[in-house]
């Protein structure tokens, strides 16, 4: 394997009732910022749950965070940290809110214009506010890593941002919490996790390694749970399964000893950035066509992901048949557990392919060096 330093600082409170230890991981805070998104956590009693933790204590509210959260609430939340002398953040709800809340928290802590030093000119924060969260939704795994992602609507721009400052200080993660999840956000968020374990696994080194191992286990539990979780909501084992997955598939240890290529994702910003389309929804469409595009040079790995993770019996089929088969296979989950798998689907116009593939960030990676026509290539095949 490549060499690798390994740590995840997040201390992670698992299961059900792991509310309870809020109010000890918040007893050296006094002034507490608690962010949130639409309203779900008060329709499905997660709020109620934190506030009884949050009693005593100094708490100032930002709601209204969004799916791709903007920078608008970005700069609001500043605000009140700077203005309040705010010394903890609590996020609550899911990748958005969390990534929003992360972005504050390195905001605050600078006169500079987050947007403009962070995201674009990649300076590194000198220091953050700390946060906390709770996570009320599987997908993203923002509750175990050190990455924030920025949507700035003026500019057309999607961008990840990651920082070791920007680790929670601790999680909640409590499957009950997904039970009020709409089935979409279900879906989108198991597509989001396995992008997350793909971009990872295929990357070099691809000779047998553990990390690849444990790769292949992750994506036969969320291919094996989101069935169930599918056909009976309140499954909690399935619920669990799909929130430590979701959890351990970016939370670095999928990415020991790996290259982390992430190019897919790279290619999915663009569309939530100009339609703002659910990021696990994108994936779905653009992840296979990725792979699609670059299979033929890594065959032995295809093959693999074919055999090991789809069952897929290589006997009569050459290595190239195989391994589309793998691509094939994953494509047809998706479209079975009812994701999208064209562009057309996510109502995206054809006419502004060109004009997204020129706007999209790459860079060469262990599996592909793309220029602005193959982006575009990738974009039409997903069409
Ligand atoms: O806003 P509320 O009312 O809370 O509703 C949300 C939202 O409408 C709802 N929801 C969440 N938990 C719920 C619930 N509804 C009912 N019951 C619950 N328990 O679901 C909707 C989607 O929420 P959102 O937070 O947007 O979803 P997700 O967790 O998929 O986050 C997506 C964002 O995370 C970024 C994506 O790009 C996207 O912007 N990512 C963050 C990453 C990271 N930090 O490392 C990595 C990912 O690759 C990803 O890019
Ligand atoms: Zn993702």
């Amino acid at each position: 394997m490549n060499n690798f330093t390994f740590l995840n600082p997040v201390r992670v409170h698992f299961g059900k009732g792991q509310v309870e230890k809020l109010a000890e991981e918040l007893k050296d805070y006094n002034k507490i910022l608690l962010t949130y998104g639409g309203g779900s956590i008060k329709k499905n009693g997660v709020y109620d749950d934190v506030m009884k933790a949050l009693d005593g204590k100094e708490v100032f509210e930002l709601s209204g965070i969004t799916p791709n959260p903007k920078t608008d609430k970005v700069y609001e939340g500043i605000k009140i940290c700077k203005e309040n002398n705010i010394d903890f953040i609590l996020a609550v709800g899911g990748g958005s809110t969390l990534d929003c809340s992360k972005a504050i928290a390195m905001g605050s802590k600078t006169d500079e214009d987050f947007w403009d030093y962070f995201f674009e000119q990649k300076n590194k924060p000198e220091s953050a506010l700390p946060l906390g969260t709770v996570i009320t939704m599987a997908g993203t795994g923002s509750e175990m890593d050190d990455s924030c992602v920025i949507s700035n609507v003026e500019r057309k721009k999607k961008y990840g941002y990651g920082n070791k400052l920007l680790y929670p200080v601790f999680s909640i993660i409590d499957p009950e919490y997904t039970y009020s999840l709409p089935q979409y956000q279900l879906i989108s968020g198991s597509c989001d996790m396995f992008s997350h374990i793909m971009e990872e696994y295929f990357s070099e080194p691809d000779y047998k390694n553990t990390t690849d191992n444990i790769s292949e286990a992750l994506m036969k539990t969320v291919i094996e749970n989101i069935r169930i979780a599918l056909k009976n909501p309140k499954d909690y084992q399935a619920r669990s399964n799909l929130m430590w997955t979701s959890t351990l598939a970016i939370n670095g240890l999928t990415a020991c000893g790996k290259a982390s290529d992430w190019l897919s994702h790279s290619l999915e910003h663009t569309l939530s950035a100009y339609f703002d389309v659910a990021h696990g929804m994108g994936l779905a469409v653009v992840h296979p066509n990725y792979l699609k595009f670059v299979y033929k040079n890594h065959l032995e790995k295809f093959k693999r992901f074919a055999v090991n993770v789809w069952n897929i019996d290589p006997e009569g089929k050459s290595d190239e048949e195989l391994s589309l088969a793998g691509i094939e296979a994953l494509q047809d989950f998706f479209k079975e557990i009812g994701a999208p798998t064209t562009l057309r689907e996510l109502n995206i116009p054809q006419e502004k392919i060109r004009e997204m593939a020129e706007h999209t960030r790459v860079y060469p990676t262990t599996y592909s060096n793309l220029s602005v026509d193959d982006i575009e290539t990738i974009y039409n095949n997903a069409y």
